[in-house]
Parts: structure tokens; sequence; C-alpha cells
């Protein structure tokens, strides 16, 4: 098992990483002096996965929740709020999300409003939500103009990433995790790109736990560096977003359900490759090796449909509502450059140009 210690104006908390953690989750909670909490969070698919056993466990109630984006609501955390007022849980109360991004992001949110906010503890099962949501105390939920546009930092007491969850995580699942893993690994360790496995399609089965367990670790290692360095993004969390302009582009454009996530950022991140390279940011080589991480990901949904303008539209609207103003970021051979301004010509350009390089094969 390895422990990570992210340090938050919110209050410290350790993030464990290792194969079969929900099994001893009681000792978890007992040495970590942490609340025992009073419910359980999880969505439809993965309370009867892992959810409910570890309700059982604790011997306390399994609420569920609808998992998908379109269900990431103001309605959702209204319910949830009134559930628990209901069951009687007062200020002094902690729940446990146990789930993907959707799940912790909703139950993180309803944790910070529910009585001005109570603790909460944090159960990744997915590898996104290992190496990302469940780290750094964003949560939040969706309006209908656009994704997370409300939201409150409001961190975890702990993250419980449980290796042997990803065992029962689908292959599309597991590689668009894996896109953030490229983009994470990107900004702060390169060899980490190493360990991505060559065979995705294997699923679970492409490395072995130990090998998962040291992915997830040295993932979350470089988020949290990112995110002690600068909590509230006032600056360097921005680089968190490498392929997310045109990715979150993407998703809004296909009205959410043709990309994971993920997916939308793999494509997002080869975007930012060729306008960097073009832009003499990148090198040969690092241009290469990027986008060659990403194909090590395999076909994603295909873009080569889409109508440039159309899409790069919807990032003319999502920047707009940054109040930061047009901050792109873009990769360099050992890093990235943030806040960096791409016009709208130029983004159409490197759509186009990946629709005809690689978008009409997939
Ligand atoms: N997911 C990006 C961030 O936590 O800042």
């Amino acid at each position: 098992m390895r422990r990570l210690e992210v340090t938050s104006r919110w209050g410290d908390y350790p993030v464990l990483v290792g194969v079969g953690l929900l099994e001893s989750l009681e000792t978890i909670i007992a040495e970590g002096a942490l609340q025992p909490p009073c419910a359980v969070v999880s969505d439809r698919i993965v309370a009867p996965l892992w959810g409910g056993s570890v309700a059982e466990r604790l011997g306390i109630g399994l609420d569920e929740i609808p998992g998908g984006e379109a269900d990431k609501r103001w309605s959702a955390v209204e319910a949830l709020c009134g559930r628990w007022l209901d069951a009687e849980l007062d200020r002094s109360a902690t729940v446990l999300a146990v789930g993907g991004g959707i799940v912790t992001d909703t139950v993180g949110f309803a944790a910070a409003v529910f009585m001005r906010g109570i603790g909460w503890l944090a159960a990744p099962t997915t590898l996104l939500g290992m190496v990302d949501a469940a780290i750094g105390g964003k949560t939040g939920v969706n309006l209908q103009q656009g994704k997370n546009l409300v939201g409150a930092f409001w961190p975890p007491r702990i993250v419980i990433a449980d290796i042997a969850t990803l065992t029962t995580l689908p292959q599309r699942e597991l590689r668009a995790g894996l896109a953030e893993v490229i983009k994470t690994a990107w900004i702060g360790d390169q060899k980490l790109l190493q360990l991505i496995p060559s065979t995705p399609d294997l699923g679970y089965r492409s490395l072995d736990p130990a090998g998962w367990e040291e992915l997830v670790a040295r993932t979350a290692a470089v988020k949290i560096a990112v995110v002690i360095a600068d909590e509230r993004e006032a600056g360097g969390r921005r680089a968190l977003n490498l392929g997310h302009t045109l990715g979150h582009a993407l998703e809004a454009a296909t009205g959410y359900d043709r990309f994971l996530h993920g997916e939308a950022v793999a494509w997002g991140i080869e975007a930012v490759a060729v306008l960097a390279h073009r832009r003499g940011l990148l090198s040969d080589d690092g241009c290469a090796r990027l986008r060659g991480a990403v194909a090590t990901l395999g076909t994603l949904p295909p873009i080569a449909d889409l109508d440039p303008e159309t899409v790069c539209g919807f990032i003319a609207s999502d920047k707009k509502r940054d109040a930061s103003g047009v901050g792109w970021v873009l990769p360099t051979d050992d890093g990235v450059r943030i806040d960096q301004a791409v016009n709208l010509g130029e983004m159409i350009s490197v759509v186009r140009l990946l629709q005809e390089s690689r978008g009409k094969t997939d």
C-alpha cells in the first residue's frame, strides 16, 4: 500500500493506494482516527459491485444516486441532502462516496452544503477517479449550460483508492482513465508514460496489480504536488486542463453522449500536441512521444463527421465563462505552458488536420 499526503487549507488528508483496501476499511478508519461514516453513497452500477459490500461491512445504509453525467445535477444533491435529513444525519456526520468521478463530485458537493458542510470520505472505483477526480477537493454538479458550473472546494478526509475495484471497470472506462494518466504524466513525471500498458484492450489484465498500484500512486503524486502548490487554481493548477479545452468542446458538441470524458481529453491532447509543435514549443520528438502515448489508447470515438467550426464554437462559449480569459495549456518537451492564447482559426485548422490524419480511419 502507498500512502501520499495532501496538505489543504480545509484540512490535510491522505491518499491511500493499494489492492484490497476496501476489505480493511474499518481498520483504515480507526487507524486514521476518522469519524466513521453514517451512510455509503454509490451509483446504480457500482452499488451492487462494491458499494453494497462496503455498507454491509460497516453496518450502515447504502444510498444510490443515478450515475450518468446527465444526472450530475442540483436535483441529485437536493435529493441526497433530503434523504440525509430524513435519516437524521447532523452536522457531525460523515458520509462515504464509493464510485467514479460523478459520484465523488456529487457526494462531495452535497457534503459541502449539507448543514453548511459535513465530512466525507472518497473511495474512487474508476481509474479517472483515483488519479484525478477524487483528489484536490473540486466538487460540483452540472448546469444545463455546461459542466461543473456550480461547486465548492471541499476535500474529503481521506481518499481510499482500492486497485481491486479496477477489476470490474469496463475496458473503455479504463482507457479513458489512461488519458488522464497521460495528461498528468506529461505535466510532472514523463517516465510514467513507460508504465502505461501497451495492450489496454486487455483492460485490467494489461498490467499486474502492482503495476496498477504504481501507475495510480505516481499519477496521484503528480496531481497532489500540483494541487498543493495551487489549491484554488489561481495559476499552476490550470496545467491539469491540458487537453481539456477541446475535450470539453467535443463533449458539448456531441451532447455528452459520444465520448467518455477521458476519450474527449485524448483528442484534446493530440490537438494541443499538434498546435504546440506548429508553434515550436514542442520538438518533433516531443510531439511524437505525446501523440504516441495517446495512440496506445487505441481507437477513440470518431471526430471525422463533426463540423470543426461548430466544435470550436463551443470553445468560445466555454472560454467566455472563464474569468481568467482565453487560456490554453500547451505542451512543451518537459511539461506545459499555461495561459497561452490560441485563436479559433488555428484551432479549426488543427481539428481539420486530425480529422484527415486519424479521424477518418477511426
Ligand atoms: N481535474 C482538474 C483539477 O482537479 O484541477
